[in-house]
């Protein structure tokens, strides 16, 4: 299975210009069977306050949806895609993952890393793990990672790749997917951003540097600070079934819950 990211600069505001550059880059290059765009993708990120979020935010299954599903239907693939979800009043942090066929699932954002506070409500999807050519993979969107939790659910729940769609500001990430990948024996491809969103008195300047970690920590590909376009590389996610780190320990066989503390 060929999995890949996009790092991109969204520009802020104009799905329909983020649409058409995904299109034409999905086209020109061989598309991977599974692509990871950044958080947020369509829209940017910085957003003056929640009416100004509100009014570039779509529910699920609208016309931008439609848009993705058919860039995933010409180009045979599947793509988890940060979205910026409506449902009646609330917005929420999503990633939105579709193939051909139309939307496989939606995970709402669990952790909202400062001012996102205030326009977004905090994800009530839990962490779902879905099903892409018989290989579970999980969603999660940036400040997610800092959750162990979070990673671990996915990973308890059987999701063999966690698709991280990211918009990145700090630069822990990078390194401590590492740590991430090892301890539930997982691929991750994280997608993250590049660019500078200055806008009301708030300034984001993203990290970039995304990457594709194997079960065994290891980085086997990644993109530079600023570098944009689709990158992708062929993977066994079966190797992520095997939870062993030496001939006798299991990392999932070998937890000890029942002295896990202050969890819930
Ligand atoms: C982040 O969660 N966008 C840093």
């Amino acid at each position: 299975m060929r999995v890949g990211f996009f790092q991109f600069s969204p520009i802020f505001g104009s799905p329909a210009k983020n649409l058409k550059l995904i299109r034409e880059s999905v086209k020109k290059t061989d598309s991977p069977d599974i692509l990871v765009l950044p958080e947020l993708a369509l829209t940017g990120y910085t957003f003056e306050d929640s009416e100004e979020a509100y009014s570039l935010s779509e529910e699920v299954g609208g016309k931008l949806t439609g848009e993705l599903v058919s860039i995933a239907r010409e180009n045979r693939l599947t793509m988890a895609v940060g979205f910026l979800e409506r449902e009646g009043k609330h917005l929420y942090n999503s990633s939105i993952l579709v193939n051909g066929e139309g939307v496989v699932g939606v995970y709402r954002k669990v952790h909202l890393f400062r001012e996102e506070k205030s326009i977004f409500k905090g994800g009530n999807t839990g962490f779902p793990v879905f099903e892409v050519n018989n290989i579970k993979v999980g969603l999660l969107v940036c400040f997610d990672w800092i959750f162990p939790e979070a990673m671990r659910t996915l990973a308890l729940k059987g999701a063999d790749i966690i698709l991280h769609s990211a918009n990145l500001v700090l630069t822990y990430y990078q390194k401590a997917a590492i740590t991430r990948a090892v301890e539930n024996r997982v691929f991750i491809v994280l997608a993250n951003r590049t660019g500078i969103e200055a806008r009301f008195g708030s300034r984001n300047e993203f990290t970039g540097e995304s990457e594709i970690v194997d079960p065994a920590g290891k980085v086997i590909l990644k993109a530079g600070k600023e570098e944009e376009g689709i990158f992708s590389i062929d993977i066994n996610p079966e190797e992520a079934r095997d939870k062993k780190v030496t001939d006798l320990n299991d990392i999932f066989e070998d937890r000890k819950p029942e002295f896990y503390e202050n969890w819930g």
